[in-house]
């Protein structure tokens, strides 16, 4: 298996989650390491058997394709992405380039090796992960999104998500390559970088910061715990029917300031359990006895906000039996749980030497590329 943006935040939880589930497998993970990969997120599966890293660029077809041939991959799980809304608002054409054109060079490697005939010559398969965004936005009473909503970007992020899904449409329709697409809504949990909304809350709370609530705090999110994400995509990895896709989603529609203040009561209840906190984390209001949600802020909104998302999931739960095990409140606590055991991790990959300190610890990845592959990037 290869999985791209395995050092991401999904992708890490999915190589943790398939090796543990598969042990038997082989996964190369292929990733650029840009400022949202962290070899640190894959800690629990550096040294396993049947684990390789390469640091490498999706848009580079010839590394991609000569690690398919090299490694005799017949599952391609793609996560590689630009991922943060706002980030594509500054500045879109990094998310056109990975991916839009990331998506169609692993399209175009994945079609030469495996079908140099025009048929596949064995049993392959090509995932792509994708998201609700592509559908746009939801009226408060509007039915959630299922697979024959049309799509409607409408931020850069979301508009070259919706482009690279169609690629792989076309590659499936086109060359009959065989192909499966997930589209998912907000995931949390563990290894989520601090940009995104539920740890950049706990972060800034445990500094002391300001939590930043965008425009009224209305805006609707259907969250899902990101191991029921993993099994989800798992189910579709060996069930799921060629050419298809699927929605994922948690049946969890929360408003964000509902959000904030349920993480908020999370932080107060944890501090008030655990005496070391308030020396860890004296910026807190918890550490002095006040509660941490005196630091909610309303600040401007984001440009072209979605309104809501809910995702209809129906087809995924009829055809491949998923439903998410993970109740809000219990995902919530052990995400608080987390990101309070893993200041190094959270502390690091936001200024980098912790990303640093993990390639000095587990060495450069050439020794791992293929004969004949460019040197990484990075
Ligand atoms: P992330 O930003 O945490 O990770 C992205 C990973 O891709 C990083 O490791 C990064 O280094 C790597 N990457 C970026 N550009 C690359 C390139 N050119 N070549 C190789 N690697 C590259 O993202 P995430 O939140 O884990 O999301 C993973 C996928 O899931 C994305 O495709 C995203 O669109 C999709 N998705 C995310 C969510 C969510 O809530 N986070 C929900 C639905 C779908
Ligand atoms: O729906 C799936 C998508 O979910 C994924 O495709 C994206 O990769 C992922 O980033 C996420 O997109 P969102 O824009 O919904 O996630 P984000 O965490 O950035 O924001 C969640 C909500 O919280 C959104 O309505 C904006 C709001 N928000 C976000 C931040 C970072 C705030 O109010 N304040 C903030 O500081």
């Amino acid at each position: 298996m290869l999985v791209t943006g395995g050092a991401g935040f999904i992708g890490a939880n999915f190589v943790e989650y398939w090796l543990g589930a598969h042990p038997g497998d082989r996964v190369v993970v292929l990733d650029a390491l840009t400022y949202a990969g962290n070899r640190a997120s894959l800690q629990a599966v550096e040294g396993r058997p049947g684990f390789e890293f390469v640091t490498g660029d999706i848009c580079d077809g010839g590394l991609v394709a000569t690690l398919i041939r090299g490694r005799a991959v017949s599952t391609i799980v793609h996560f590689a992405a630009e991922s943060h809304v706002d980030r594509s608002i500054v500045g879109p054409e990094e998310f056109l380039r990975t991916n839009v054109l990331g998506t169609q060079s692993l399209l175009q490697a994945a079609r030469s090796v495996w079908m140099p005939d025009g048929k596949a010559l064995g049993p392959v398969r090509f995932h792509h992960i994708s998201t609700d965004e592509v559908y746009g936005s939801l009226g408060p009473a509007d039915p959630a999104f299922s697979e024959r909503t049309p799509y409607a970007p409408n931020s850069p992020y979301a508009a070259s998500k919706a482009a690279s899904d169609h690629l792989v449409r076309a590659y499936h329709h086109t060359y009959g390559l065989p192909v499966t697409t997930s589209n998912c809504s907000n995931n949390y949990g563990p290894y989520q970088f601090p940009e995104k909304l539920i740890p950049l809350m706990i972060v800034n709370a445990l500094e002391g910061k300001a939590l930043p609530v965008y425009g009224d705090g209305g805006n609707v999110r259907d969250w899902l715990y990101v191991t029921d994400h993993c099994r989800a995509i798992e189910r579709v990895l060996l069930e799921g029917r060629v050419g298809e896709t699927y929605n994922v989603g948690g049946g969890n529609e929360w408003p964000n300031v509902d959000v904030v203040h349920r993480l908020c009561a999370a932080l107060d209840t944890a501090f008030a359990a655990d005496r070391s906190l308030p020396a860890r984390f004296p910026a807190c209001p918890a550490a002095k006895g006040r509660p941490v949600s005196e630091l909610v802020t309303f600040v401007k909104d984001r440009p072209g906000h979605d309104r809501r998302y809910a995702v209809d999931t129906t087809k995924v739960e009829r055809e491949l039996g998923v439903t998410p095990e993970e109740s809000f409140e219990s995902g919530l606590r052990k995400t608080v749980a987390w990101y309070l055991e893993h200041e190094a991790w959270w502390r690091g990959v936001m200024d980098g030497s912790y990303r640093d300190w993990v390639q000095a610890q587990y060495g450069d990845s050439s020794a791992a590329r293929p004969a004949g592959a460019p040197a990484p990037t990075d």
